[in-house]
C-alpha cells in the first residue's frame, strides 16, 4: 500500500513570519491524517518552518537545489545544506525552473542522483505545455523527461521516490487536468517505471498529480487508482485549505 502524499510548493511566497503562522496554524488541523503531509518552502523560511514543523507529522522541503556539493556558484543552494538543517525533500524539475529559468532534463538528471545521494526525496516534476497536448505529443514528452531524468539512478533510490506529472498548462491557470488525463498520465509513468525498474520499483514509487488541485477537486484525483496524492500551488498557502486537501 503506498501511502498518500500531499505536497505544498510554496514557490516564492511567504515571509518567515507567515510561514511560521501557516504551519502553527496547520498543525492541529493535520495531525490526526494518515498522508503524508510535506510543504516545499522557500529557502529563507526553510529554516523557521523545520523549526516549527519540529515534532509534528508536517515535513518540509525545498524547491530547488545545485547538484554540486560546494564550490563557486553563487546564488546556489547545494544538497548537503539543505540536508543539514534535515529538509528531507526537494523539488527537482518544476515546470517553472524548466521554463522560466532554462534547466534542462541533463541538468535535473545531476540533481536527481545528486539528492539521492544526499538522502534527500526528489519530487521530479514532469508535463507537457499545452501546444504539446493539443499536438498529440504529450505521452512522447513524459516518456522523454523521464528517460532523461531518471539516468543512472538506481531502483534502490526509486522506490523512495516521488513523481508529479503536472501538465504545464495547468499550474496556476485553474484549468486542471480532467481525472481521466491524470490518470492516464500517472498510469504512463507507472508503466515507464515498471519497464526499467521492474515491479519492485513501481509498486512502491509514489506518483502524485498537480496542477490547479483545490479542495473542490481533490476527491476526484485522490480517488482514481494510480494517483498516490497532489502536489499543490496556490492551495497550499492556506492553512485551512491545505489542510483541507489531506482529507479529502
Ligand atoms: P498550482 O501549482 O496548484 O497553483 O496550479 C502547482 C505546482 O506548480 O506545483
Amino acid at each position: 500500500m503506498r501511502r498518500k502524499v500531499i505536497a505544498g510548493n510554496w514557490k516564492m511566497n511567504m515571509l518567515p513570519n507567515e510561514a511560521i503562522q501557516m504551519i502553527t496554524e496547520l498543525e492541529p488541523l493535520v495531525k490526526d491524517t494518515n498522508n503524508e503531509v510535506v510543504l516545499c518552502v522557500p529557502f529563507t523560511d526553510l529554516f523557521y518552518a523545520l523549526n516549527v514543523a519540529q515534532g509534528t507529522n508536517i515535513k518540509i522541503g525545498a524547491q530547488n537545489m545545485h547538484f554540486e556539493e560546494k564550490g563557486a556558484f553563487t546564488g546556489e543552494v547545494a544538497p548537503g545544506m539543505l540536508k543539514e538543517i534535515n529538509c528531507e525533500f526537494v523539488i527537482l524539475g518544476h515546470s517553472e525552473r524548466r521554463w522560466i529559468f532554462g534547466e534542462n532534463d541533463e541538468l535535473i538528471n545531476k540533481k536527481v542522483i545528486s539528492a539521492f545521494e544526499h538522502d534527500l526525496i526528489p519530487v521530479l516534476c514532469v508535463g507537457e505545455k499545452l501546444e504539446e497536448r493539443e499536438s498529440g505529443q504529450t505521452e512522447q514528452v513524459i516518456l522523454k523527461q523521464l528517460e532523461n531524468d531518471l539516468k543512472g539512478v538506481s531502483e534502490d533510490h526509486l522506490k523512495n521516490m516521488v513523481i508529479a506529472y503536472e501538465p504545464v498548462w495547468a499550474i496556476g491557470t485553474g484549468k486542471n487536468a480532467s481525472e481521466k488525463d491524470a490518470k492516464e498520465a500517472c498510469a504512463l509513468i507507472r508503466e515507464f517505471i515498471h519497464s526499467r525498474f521492474g515491479s519492485e520499483t513501481s509498486d512502491k514509487v509514489r506518483i502524485l498529480y498537480g496542477g490547479s488541485v483545490k479542495p473542490e477537486n481533490v476527491k476526484m484525483y485522490m480517488s482514481q487508482e494510480g494517483i498516490d496524492g497532489a502536489l499543490v500551488g496556490g492551495a497550499s498557502l492556506k492553512a485551512d485549505s491545505f489542510a483541507s486537501l489531506t482529507k479529502f
